[in-house]
């Protein structure tokens, strides 16, 4: 595992140049695969190439050839070298938590109207009154609002600038709000703001993990589309919101599996970020659970394992590894006398466990309180204008447990 954003630009350099000599070019650009190199990969990168460019291979080639592979095989030593003095002798999947860069909060959610952005927004302000660094990004492409909940009704920049090359950094479109935290907003208001390609999520995803901060808020869109993923799957710490709603807990569940889905097939399947450990009968497994849950053998991702266990042993590991990774928190918002908080939480933790073996962490509640509505429609967050209400109690009490995990 290297951590690109800690790197110096030259470092970096010499990285994919190595990566170039032991890979290839596609694999030297690409960030992700960068990011998640290990030592065994690198070895048996090194082991093919040597094997084919080793000059005692090749004695009988003509003169200038053998110079060439001889010259070859040195560049390979070398990138071997480098690679191998950045990862950790370990061999393991990337860590969750990277110190020397910004805490990722992404709060997400399958369904709209459920208080995603008026609790990012409150989370966002209230990390930047304690006097941490903060940056609030609108990710709700097609619906950004979290501007209006910090209490900007006019952005001189947005998101869209950066994505349309209209700014060259998306530092350059932050804005400090009235309210403390910094803010990346969003302008939902032109045509395809919310149909970025595969190519502008990525340079987004990797500028949005650069930013020099404490805690970088994302607020995410009320679906389970990819982008939304990919940018909640992005996070150090993923909060699903749920209200008390069927409606709206069978759609946090869906945006649990779907978002554990993704994890699995990008790193196993055709996208896969360790395209080297790929294995075409794996990925069929995963496609059959992840793509066809219906028609699929396997209804729970315990009997997946099972048969990885029998045919593929060499992938269980990592696998495992990734399942217990995967620990999404969730919080229960609008909470009214009717609503039996306990019964949804153990409901949706019991059938994330059984079906996806995932471990559900309940990260607290939030009731439902006439006063967000007024602080909604008065565009002042709530701990700012209801320093003393339930509301703000709650979300202290939350965030000082979320920072001290
Ligand atoms: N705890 C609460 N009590 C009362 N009203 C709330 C509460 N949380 C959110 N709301 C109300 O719900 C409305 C929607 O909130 P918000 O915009 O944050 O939802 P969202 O999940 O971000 O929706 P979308 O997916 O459409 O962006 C707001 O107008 C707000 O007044
Ligand atoms: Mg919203």
């Amino acid at each position: 595992m290297i951590s690109i954003s800690t790197l110096q630009a030259s470092e970096l350099q010499k990285i994919r140049v190595a990566s170039a000599y032991l890979f290839s070019l596609d694999h030297a650009r690409d960030d992700s695969f960068i990011e998640n190199l290990n030592l065994s990969t690198i070895k048996r990168a090194f082991r093919t190439k040597a094997k084919r460019y080793h000059p005692d291979r090749h004695q009988d080639a003509e003169p200038f050839e053998i110079e060439k592979r001889k010259e070859r095989f040195v560049r390979i030593e070398e990138a071997y070298r480098v690679l191998r003095s950045y990862v950790p002798e370990t061999d393991s999947i990337p860590s969750v938590t990277n110190e020397k860069r910004a805490r990722i909060i992404a709060v997400g959610g399958a369904k709209g109207g459920i208080g995603k952005s008026i609790f990012s927004a409150n989370l966002a302000a209230y990390l930047s009154g304690l006097g941490k660094k903060t940056v609030a990004v609108d990710l709700d492409l097609g619906g950004a609002n979290l501007h209006l909940y910090l209490g900007e009704t006019f952005l001189k920049w947005n998101i869209n600038d950066f994505l349309n090359k209209r700014v060259s950094t998306i530092e350059d479109t932050l804005v400090t709000s009235k309210y403390g935290p910094s803010l990346i907003g969003g302008d939902s208001s032109q045509l395809g703001a919310s149909n970025i390609g595969f190519s502008r999520k990525l340079k987004l995803v990797r500028a949005i993990k650069e930013i020099n901060a404490d805690y970088i808020i994302l607020d995410l869109g009320g679906d389970t589309s990819y982008n939304v993923i990919d940018f909640f799957l992005m996070a150090d710490l993923g909060i699903i919101l749920t209200t008390c709603d069927p409606a709206s807990y069978i759609e946090a569940y869906n945006f649990i599996k779907v978002a554990f889905f993704r994890k699995l097939s990008r790193l196993f399947g055709p996208e896969s970020e360790l395209r080297n450990k790929r294995d075409i009968q794996l990925e069929r497994l995963l496609e059959e659970f992840t793509h066809s849950p219906i028609s699929s053998r396997f209804k729970m991702i315990d009997e997946l394992m099972e048969e990885v266990w029998e045919k593929h042993p060499q992938h269980i590991n990592l696998l495992q590894e990734i399942i217990k990774r995967f620990s999404p928190s969730l919080l229960v918002n609008r909470v009214t006398s009717q609503c039996n908080v306990s019964q949804v939480v153990k409901r949706l933790q019991d059938v994330s466990r059984k079906m996806l073996s995932i471990n559900l962490r309940y990260l607290g509640s939030i009731q439902q309180q006439v006063e967000i509505e007024a602080s909604a429609r008065n565009l002042v967050p709530m701990i700012t204008s209801y320093p003393d209400s339930m509301f703000t109690r709650s979300m202290k009490d939350l965030v000082d447990r979320l920072i001290m995990n």
